[in-house]
């Protein structure tokens, strides 16, 4: 392999499906050495192996990033076995929907403890070694519903702003340290995220999930900042499938 990002190593988090997986294999491609992060280590070895025999450098772990010790003990073997960490995704997420009024409150706890307190967890063990080598590169994973509201999706959008504010913060306090931080907010992905979803859309074989971006689409809006010279930041992204506009 040989690439653009040659001698770089990238951890994804939710690397196992989905999104993750889009931007792990086009990381991987390019010529970053990958971790592959999920709860599901047998799953995560699966990934980093198919990568490894397309003929990349990878590693896959087991940890919960809601998880402070294990989102710090992968930051901590990413630079044992991998010799650095150079570019993070905070990818991992979870959807539940449903309407303020019906909703369990459960539900809104457990993506804030997801999407917004994972992201921040992993991030912050992220920013170790990268503080200490003066460079980086931060991507978070949103969403466009971290930029406005859906009706029956308010757990789950005030979980991407909430990921949308930190990161504003985070980019101001790093820049001046060699890290650039970029917060990208899609649209609809044709991930199995909605085959997982508690309601009926955009399930596998509709013309709904057929309409919606790939993950490819995504990796390559992430090649778009990581390409970019040092001292030019993308700082957030919203992009849409063209059947979709808000
Ligand atoms: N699909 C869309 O239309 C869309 C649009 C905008 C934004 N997004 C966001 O994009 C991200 C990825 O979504 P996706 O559509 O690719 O979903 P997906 O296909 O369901 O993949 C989710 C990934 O996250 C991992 N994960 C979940 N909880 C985790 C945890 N606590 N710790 C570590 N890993 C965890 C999952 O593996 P395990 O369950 O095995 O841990 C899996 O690898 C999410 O943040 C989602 O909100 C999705």
């Amino acid at each position: 392999m040989s690439g653009v990002l040659d001698g770089q190593v990238a951890l994804v988090t939710g690397a196992t499906s989905g999104i993750g997986l889009g931007i792990a294999q086009r990381l991987s491609a390019e010529g970053a050495a990958v971790c592959i992060v999920s709860r599901d280590g047998a799953r995560s070895r699966a990934t980093a192996e198919a990568l490894v025999q397309a003929g990349g450098r990878a590693v896959g772990l087991a940890a919960d990033v809601r998880s402070v010790d294990e989102a710090r003990q992968a930051v901590d073997t990413c630079v044992e076995t991998l010799g650095g960490l150079d570019i993070l995704v905070a990818n991992a997420g979870i959807g539940i929907i449903g309407s303020v009024a019906e909703a369990d409150p459960a539900d809104w706890r457990a993506m804030m403890d997801t999407n917004y307190l994972g992201t921040a967890i992993v991030t912050q063990a992220a920013l170790r070694p990268m503080l200490a080598q003066g460079r980086g590169d931060i991507v978070a994973i949103a969403s466009a519903g971290g930029t406005k509201g859906y009706p029956d999706w308010s757990g789950y959008c005030a979980t991407k702003w909430a990921v949308v504010g930190f990161m504003d913060c985070l980019a101001q306090e790093v820049t001046e340290r060699g890290i650039r931080v970029t917060t990208l907010c899609p649209g609809g992905v044709d991930t199995p995220f909605w085959d997982a979803l508690n309601e009926d859309i955009n399930r596998q074989g509709t013309a709904g999930r057929a309409a919606l971006m790939q993950p490819a689409d995504i990796a390559e809006t992430v090649m778009l900042q990581l390409r970019l010279p040092r001292n030019v930041l993308v700082k957030r992204t919203l992009l849409f499938p063209t059947s979709e506009w808000h």
